[in-house]
């Protein structure tokens, strides 16, 4: 039996991420007979929600300012850990697969307040065991994030995607100084093609664990 393990998907909105959680956990369950809990942050838990609300710019919350989100995606964490994420990783064969973590927040919020206020903020936060960026040009992000319709949330504009990428290759760097695992794909190409790059690098993470 496989212990539990804490999966991580991340990458520039409209990367594709939310699609290749789906895809990468039908084939943990059919494939290599593991549970999977799929869950994503901002969570769907009330902090994550009222998140999710202050990031839609015609929100009636009134927009928050940049200043004040690294804390409450911090505080969501907190609470989608201890409500969702860690009471799954108690049981055995249990995986979770996350759409954002706080690489997110390291990348993101990095803007606001900088790298070490955000990473001192996710100091407590459980480390993943593996975390796959699909790395994707911010201009074929705009593309598909424009495919799919809906309301631009604060973060979808190209200036503001080049400068988040950047951010994420230093997030990148400070994970793996920390002994973290990250694996860096590319999200060009079909569904198809991005699922099979994702599988292949879980297949020979899973080949090299103990
Ligand atoms: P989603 O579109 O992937 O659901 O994520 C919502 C937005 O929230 C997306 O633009 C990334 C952003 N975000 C942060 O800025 N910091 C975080 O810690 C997380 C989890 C998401």
């Amino acid at each position: 039996m496989l212990s539990p393990q804490f999966l991580v998907i991340e990458g520039l909105d409209g990367s594709g991420g939310t699609t290749q959680v789906a895809r990468l956990a039908d084939w943990l369950r059919s494939d290599r007979g593991v549970e999977v809990l799929c869950t994503n942050e901002p969570s769907n838990g009330p902090v994550g929600r009222f998140v999710r609300r202050s990031l839609n710019p015609a929100s009636s919350e009134g927009r928050l300012g940049d200043g004040v989100l690294p804390y409450l995606f911090a505080a969501d964490r907190r609470d989608h850990l201890d409500r969702v994420v860690l009471p799954a990783l108690e049981r055995p064969n249990s995986w979770v697969l996350s759409d954002r973590y706080y690489h997110s927040s390291l990348a993101y919020q990095s803007l606001s307040i900088g790298l070490p206020a955000v990473a001192q903020l996710n100091a407590p936060f459980r480390a993943p065991d593996l975390t796959v960026m699909i790395d994707l040009e911010p201009e074929v992000c705009l593309e598909r994030i424009a495919q799919r319709g809906g309301v631009r949330e604060r973060f979808e504009a190209l200036d503001r995607l080049r400068t988040i990428r950047d951010a994420y290759e230093d997030v990148i760097e400070h994970c793996r100084t920390r002994g973290e695992t990250i694996h860096r794909v590319s999200g060009d190409g079909d569904i198809e093609a991005v699922a099979d790059r994702i599988r292949d690098v879980v297949s020979r993470w899973m080949e090299d664990r103990p």
